[in-house]
């Protein structure tokens, strides 16, 4: 079998490379340099042409402020190039993993949202995920889509790294505590994704990792994991703050930590808390700066 990786150098798609990687497993890696996906019209034959028995899609256009200003790009890489994957891989025969977000969430629950929940993007990436899932699958119906939240690994750019560079340069943090969500390692995520391919799940599936957290929370448990970590730490105050606090060009939702009982159904192991992958990331890191 082998597995087509988009988005490759991200840090989803760096994980998912080295996992296979890892294990001996046959794979193709594609960046952008190998394939634009802000040129869609490419994309289909292109991704026709390799052939892969699985496509995993982790190519996206993820930055969510800017989103609010180069519109256009955002839906051309997550709607019209999601769409492009979807029809390559329909042409190929094979089956497509996608990646989306829990931003295609409005926030206004206080329940975790299920698969089947209304979606309310408040922004233009989210607008765009949602669209890109929408479109993948008006191609393909039985495509597998796999929503995750609140992202960080060892590889690109995270909210965990900036917390380490902050923690290591300012006294004092100030981080939203009204925005809740969960945390996901980049790991774990993997780790689910090849359980969900080897099973050849089909529909739309959530993962993240167990527990709930605000950004303050989450950088609370950073800076603790970071000192036991041995990571350089002169910050002594965190300060929570509102949203309002800290304004931003894209809207976020209060409340996006999705339910994970469906997908719990199809792993035959327990989803760790998010405190725990959280410090196995951070011991690693360590790890690899010593
Ligand atoms: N990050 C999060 O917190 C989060 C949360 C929920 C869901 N997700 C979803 O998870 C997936 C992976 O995200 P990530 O966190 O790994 O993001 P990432 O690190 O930004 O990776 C995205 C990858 O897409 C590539 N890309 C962007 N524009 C492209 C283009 N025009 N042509 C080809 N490739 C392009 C980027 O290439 P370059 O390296 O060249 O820029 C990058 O390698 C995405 O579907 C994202 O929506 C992420």
């Amino acid at each position: 079998m082998t597995i087509l990786v988009t988005g490759a150098k991200g840090q989803l798609g760096r994980e998912a490379v080295l996992a296979l990687q890892a294990d001996g497993e046959a794979f193709i890696s594609i960046g952008r340099d190998e394939l634009d996906f802000s040129q869609p019209a490419q994309v289909a034959e292109a991704i026709a042409d390799y052939s892969a028995d699985w496509v995993i899609n982790c190519a996206a256009y993820t930055q969510v402020d800017k989103a609010e200003e180069e519109r256009e790009l955002a839906f051309t890489v997550n709607r019209d190039a999601a769409r492009a994957v979807a029809e390559g891989v329909k042409r190929s025969g094979g089956h497509l993993l996608h990646v989306s977000t829990d931003f295609i969430f409005g926030g206004e629950q206080s329940r975790p949202y299920k698969e089947s929940d209304a979606t309310n993007p408040l922004g233009v990436y989210g607008q765009s995920k949602l669209e890109g899932e929408q479109a993948i699958r008006e191609v393909l119906p039985e495509a597998l889509i796999l929503r995750t939240a609140w992202v960080y690994g060892a590889h690109g750019h995270n909210f965990v790294k900036t917390i380490l560079r902050l923690a290591a340069e300012r006294e004092e943090l100030r981080v939203v505590d009204d925005q809740i969500g969960a945390p996901s390692w980049t790991s774990d995520i993997v780790k689910a994704m090849r359980v969900l391919i080897k099973n050849e799940a089909t529909g739309t599936y959530q993962f993240s990792n167990e527990g709930v957290a605000s950004w303050y929370d989450f950088a609370m448990e950073i800076v603790a994991g970071a000192k036991r970590a041995g990571f350089p730490v002169v910050a002594e105050t965190i300060r929570p703050i509102p949203t309002e606090d800290f304004p931003l060009p894209a809207k976020r939702p209060a409340y996006s930590v999705m339910s994970k009982v469906k997908i719990r159904g199809m792993l035959d192991y327990q989803i760790p808390h998010w405190r725990e992958s959280l410090y196995r990331m951070l011991k690693q890191q360590s790890g690899s700066q010593a």
